[in-house]
């Protein structure tokens, strides 16, 4: 990988992705777009990743798209930006193992619309999150209409996208953005935790209740009771299933294989 914003790493089937432009607040244009893409797409195709964390840096995780970058672009050049990040954000809502954000900072525009793709975002007390693309003459373009009111309660997503304004981190997570806030220095100890939860289950179960979660957003109840019935048929064809089993009856820990 060449990566020049963005930091990869792996340790202990956590595969971090740290957003690393710090003159810009971690502003996103097509090249750090890419780069998470290939981060993503890294971790994705790595069986040794269980959980994968996006974060930025104790100061901002990022500020939003680039407004420089933006501020001379054309028609097609929106539409060219927005497609790359589509693909991005959509390779990143779609991995197929639990994703966290950890945010300290500014998680502003599609820094926010970012960690909107990932199931659980832990932040840190100085976390602020916001839509402000309305302040500059333009609507969110990452996400930021759909995924929030998908989130979280219309009225609040609706003054967050009409008004622009900053939110912090306490309020956010009564809003129902953040999972929970943790003071700063013990945001990523809060991050592991919730990663080594989560290994502890079986990843194919995992995979499971996230397609089910995710698929099921976009359709019918009744197509996505349909989808989460084929998942939970399909688990009873897995060594998991039977090992999960018979550790409850037999009163010990299950031990999963993934399998
Ligand atoms: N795009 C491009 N550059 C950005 C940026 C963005 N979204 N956000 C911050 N920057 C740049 C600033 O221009 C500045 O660069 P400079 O030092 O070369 O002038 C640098 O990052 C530091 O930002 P600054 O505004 O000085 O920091 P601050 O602490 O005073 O304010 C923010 C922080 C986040 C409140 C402010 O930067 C801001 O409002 N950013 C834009 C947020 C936004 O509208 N995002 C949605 C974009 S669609």
């Amino acid at each position: 990988m060449d990566l020049k914003y963005v930091l990869y790493s792996t340790e202990d089937g956590i595969a971090w992705i740290r957003l690393n432009r710090p003159d810009k607040l971690n502003a996103l244009n097509h090249v750090v777009f890419d780069e998470i893409g290939q981060a993503v797409a890294a971790a994705a195709a790595d069986d040794d990743v269980r959980v994968v964390v996006l974060t930025g840096s104790d100061k901002v995780f990022a500020a939003g798209a680039d407004i420089e970058h933006m501020s001379k672009g054309t028609i097609s050049d929106a539409f060219k930006l927005t497609d790359g990040s589509f693909r991005i954000q959509e390779s990143l809502a779609d991995i197929p193992k639990p994703t966290i954000a950890a945010i300290s900072g500014y998680a502003l525009g599609g820094g926010l619309e970012l960690a909107l793709c990932c199931d659980f975002r832990i932040a840190s007390e100085t976390a602020v999150v916001g839509l402000p693309e309305i302040n500059l003459g333009i609507i969110p373009g990452g996400g930021g209409t759909q995924r929030l009111p998908r989130l979280i309660n219309y009225s609040l997503a609706a003054e967050m996208v009409m008004t622009g304004g900053m939110v912090k981190a306490e309020k956010a997570e009564r809003y129902g953005i953040l999972n929970r806030v943790v003071p700063q220095d013990q945001l990523m100890d809060e991050v592991k935790k919730l990663a080594s939860k989560l290994m502890s289950k079986s990843s194919v179960a995992l995979r499971a209740a996230k397609t089910a979660m995710r698929k099921g957003l976009n359709v019918s109840l009744k197509d996505g009771l349909h989808i989460e019935q084929d998942l939970f048929c399909m688990l009873f064809g897995t060594e998991d299933q039977k090992e999960g089993m018979a550790a409850f009856l037999e009163k010990r820990k299950a031990e999963f294989k993934g399998k």
